[in-house]
């Protein structure tokens, strides 16, 4: 039997459309980075609009690290509106939220969240590949549901690099809310411990617990330990709590 690694857990922060001025965007992240050198059990990267994603990098990243929140799946070409992985790659942004439930929602199919993983990874850089049910039924079809977006998701990814993946799992139903609406911890351990399954079915050969699966939806100061402890995630992706500098410190520090 293959043992869990001591590993630092990963949080995430996914600022989505926000702040509204670079000028706030900068207070935040130097703030957070200012707390996070004595979060030494942790690995914590922000995801900022694209648009401060070059300024932030133009001031002290360490130790946060930089992420985005999407990316086009072509990198050559005429496509109006789009930011490459090369780009983020150049602003050190090498991160990548990809399949999100508020873009699949817009119309991303799951051969285009593919398409991204896949240059994510061909790229050097690291892909969260989003992922999770939109609502739970008694006769658990949502769990079909989550090992095709994990199949679909990861198709043609090889096992060599499985090191540029994460799975963040992020059931729609819990997202945007306050804390009492995330999952369970229980139901979440259930969820984290099905992931690994279907992961393993997909790389026989592999060592599931290197892939980090972390938990999205309603994380808080008040549910985070639980959540990673109870729940055995490797890590959160923050939302909304994460636009809350304060807050998110606290959230940090309560997991650290
Ligand atoms: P939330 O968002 O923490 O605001 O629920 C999580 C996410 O959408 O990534």
């Amino acid at each position: 039997m293959i043992k869990k690694k001591q590993k630092k857990k990963i949080i995430i922060a996914n600022w989505k459309m926000a702040p509204q001025s670079f000028e706030e965007a900068k207070n935040n992240f130097s703030h957070v980075r200012s707390k996070a050198k004595d979060l030494k059990k942790l690995e914590i990267v922000i995801c900022p609009p694209d648009l401060y994603i070059s300024a932030i990098n133009q001031l002290k990243l360490k130790p946060l690290s930089l992420g985005a929140q999407n990316v086009f799946e072509e990198n050559t070409g005429t496509h109006t509106g789009q930011i490459n992985i090369e780009m983020l790659k150049s602003s050190n942004a090498s991160t990548v939220l990809v399949g999100h439930s508020e873009i699949r929602s817009l119309g991303e199919s799951d051969e285009v969240v593919n398409k991204k993983i896949q240059n994510v990874v061909r790229s050097g850089c690291r892909a969260v590949l989003c992922i999770g049910e939109k609502e739970r039924d008694n006769e658990a079809d949502y769990l079909s549901f989550v090992k095709n977006q994990i199949e679909s998701g990861l198709k043609g990814v090889q096992q060599k690099n499985l090191s540029q993946i994460i799975i963040a799992y992020e059931p729609v139903w819990a997202i945007g809310k306050k804390e009492e609406f995330a999952i369970t911890p229980e139901d979440l351990h259930q969820m984290v411990i099905y992931i690994r399954k279907v992961l393993s079915d997909l790389y026989k050969r592999a060592n599931i617990f290197s892939i980090p699966i972390l938990y999205g939806g309603s994380t808080a100061p008040e549910n985070a330990k639980d959540l990673i402890e109870k729940g055995d995630a490797d890590g959160l992706l923050v939302g909304h709590v994460s636009l809350n500098q304060y807050a998110f410190v606290d959230l940090l520090k309560r997991v650290n």
